[in-house]
């Protein structure tokens, strides 16, 4: 596993999605992960729309299920989920700010909320055997202690129940240039307490307990979500100054995450970093 050079002080995830609020909305909108552009020409709407419409259909989620959603973000999955799915979801974050947006937001049609908890999932205090699913986009590689990661998840899935997990990888075996310019900078400066190959998060998925129906690579699908939020970021900087504001100001911990839309769009290009879309079953 790739690790940060540097240990993260206090509460450095939530405090990284606190600062960037503004700018991640803006950005890219109110789903913090990457779109699913499979035809190459799709809006950024329709490409992260399909990203949770393939993690719905993997999870095999039914009307009625009731979900959880580690690290929801904005709850922009949990609010598709339950207006389009019919669900129910319980949503963890620990960001205030993206909670305090999640718990703003309404969802059409009479569907029960989601429920969204400022929580640490390795504290999640969640009951055992409950969800029919659960999903995590892009939230595992924020969270220490990869095991008990995933065997809170087995923990509280029904068994039979499915975990869909979208995880940002490293490849196999990444060179040591890569590892130096692009994945440890990632790491640090995405506060990622570590990106692991597949063949890792498999061997953490199965010591908690669970089956690894699949894992497939959907990077070659997801890389051009940091080309536009690239271009979107220069434009920012060159058109608004609340954007060199930020950048130039060294009272933000963040600015540097500037430099990280680059690197993260490299890494994919030279197969350093890997988009797993991983199916889990917990056996019955
Ligand atoms: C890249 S964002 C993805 C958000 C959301 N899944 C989405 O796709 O829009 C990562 C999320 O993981 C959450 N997260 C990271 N570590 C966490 C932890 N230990 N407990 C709960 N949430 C966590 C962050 O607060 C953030 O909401």
């Amino acid at each position: 596993m790739i690790v940060p050079r540097s240990e993260f002080v206090g509460d450095a995830i939530g405090e990284h999605y606190d600062e960037l609020d503004e700018f991640y909305r803006e950005v890219w909108g109110e789903h913090v992960h990457h779109g699913l552009f499979e035809r190459g020409d799709e809006s950024v709407e329709e490409a992260t729309e399909a990203l949770i419409r393939k993690v719905a259909e993997a999870a095999q989620i039914n009307a009625g299920d009731h979900i959880c959603d580690v690290g929801c973000g904005y709850g922009g999955a949990a609010r598709w989920l339950a207006e389009n799915m019919g669900v129910r979801v319980t949503g963890l974050t620990l960001s205030e700010a993206q909670a305090t947006y999640a718990q703003t937001q309404s969802v059409q049609n009479g569907i029960p909320e989601p429920v969204i908890l400022l929580r640490d999932w390795l504290e999640n205090d969640l009951p055992d055997n409950h969800f029919d699913a659960v999903i995590a986009i892009e939230s595992t590689a924020h969270m220490p202690e990869r095991r008990r990661v995933f065997s809170e998840m087995a923990r509280v899935l029904k068994p039979g129940g499915r975990l869909v997990a979208c995880i940002w990888m490293t490849s196999e075996e990444p060179t040591p240039r890569t590892v130096k310019h692009l994945l440890e900078p990632i790491c640090r400066e995405g506060r990622l307490a570590g990106m692991g190959s597949a063949s890792e998060n498999r061997a953490w998925i199965e010591a908690a307990g669970l089956t690894v129906e699949s894992v497939e690579d959907l990077s070659r699908s997801v890389a051009r979500t940091w080309t536009i939020c690239a271009k979107r970021v220069t434009v920012g900087i060159l058109r608004n100054s609340r954007y060199r504001s930020f950048l130039f100001d060294s009272s933000r911990q963040n600015r540097g995450f500037a430099r990280t839309l680059l690197r993260l769009r490299l890494a994919y290009a030279v197969g350093a970093m890997k988009y797993g879309f991983v199916v889990v079953r917990k056996p019955i």
